[in-house]
């Protein structure tokens, strides 16, 4: 792709593996201002070093848990130390904890992905939108799921918890008509990224039980499909993007090739 963010400011969540790291280095090289936020700190400089390789103007970074509101307010703080302006913000920053059934559920794993992939998206527009608004422009990217459109076992905090996320966005996209921002959700599928070894707690094996035999989606597809949904001329939104790999047809559906 060659689209140019020249000049531009992108904040992305969660930019310290996965889609988000991806992120950082689809926008770098084209050209963007990059603001970055996690928690891991030696993670997150390592994303900007290599963003910043990649071509991106300008790099800052700084811790971010997007489950406080002190973190995200002093994160909005630092942001206006670098620019007045955001013109694209990407919430990504989430993920999924455990796979019991919910007679086995734990109160502290339905809390984190309540408080990272609902609450924390809130948190994030809020404190970003100030920023944003007197612009009459600007891209709100919100990472969710295909979980959050069909249900599957073992993850109905998850489920519900992206559910909650897909509502969101459609609530921003009617609050800001008129305003000249754009709300966007892109929905993925099964990737091969920290996802699993997070959601099964370390366990490596178990991790990487979930993409045997299966070719999924890289961070790589879906720091793409960032960078195309917000280069798209200002009168265009996409509204909602679902993007799988091609093995999985359904949440349940997922073509796995025997081990040669
Ligand atoms: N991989 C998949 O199959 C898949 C499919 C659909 C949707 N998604 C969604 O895609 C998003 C990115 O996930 P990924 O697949 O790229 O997984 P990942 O590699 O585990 O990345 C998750 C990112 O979120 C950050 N994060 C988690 N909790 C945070 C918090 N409280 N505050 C700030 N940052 C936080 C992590 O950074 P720190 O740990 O350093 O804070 C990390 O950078 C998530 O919202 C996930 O639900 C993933």
């Amino acid at each position: 792709m060659s689209y140019k963010f020249t000049g531009q400011w992108v904040l992305i969540t969660g930019a310290s593996s996965g889609f988000g790291a991806a992120g950082a280095m689809a926008f770098g090289r084209a050209g963007a201002r990059l603001l970055l936020g996690a928690r891991r700190e030696d993670r997150l400089s390592a994303a900007a070093l290599e963003a910043k390789a990649a071509g991106a103007a300008e790099v800052g970074y700084h811790p971010l848990d997007v489950a406080s509101t002190a973190s995200v307010e002093a994160f909005a703080s630092w942001v206006r130390e670098f620019t007045p302006r955001v013109d694209v913000l990407v919430n990504n920053a989430g993920g999924a904890l455990g796979l019991e059934p919910v007679v086995e559920g734990k109160d502290a794993d339905w809390e984190t992905m309540m408080q990272t992939n609902v609450l924390g998206v809130l948190r994030m527009t809020r404190a970003v939108l100030p920023l944003m608004l007197p612009h009459r422009a600007g891209t709100i990217i919100n990472i969710g799921s295909i979980a959050g459109r069909t249900a599957y076992e073992g993850a109905a905090a998850y489920c519900a918890a992206k559910a909650g996320e897909l509502q969101i966005t459609r609530s921003l996209r009617l609050e800001l008509c008129g305003t000249g921002l754009r709300v966007a959700t892109i929905d993925p599928g099964m990737a091969e990224t920290e996802f699993s070894l997070v959601r099964f707690k370390g366990d490596i094996e178990r991790a990487k039980k979930v993409y045997e035999g299966v070719q999924a989606l890289r961070s790589e597809d879906v720091a793409e499909a960032m960078v195309w949904v917000a280069s798209r001329p200002p009168h265009v939104c996409i509204d909602e993007m679902i993007i799988k790999c091609t093995d999985q047809a359904a949440i349940h559906k997922v073509n796995r090739r025997a081990k040669a």
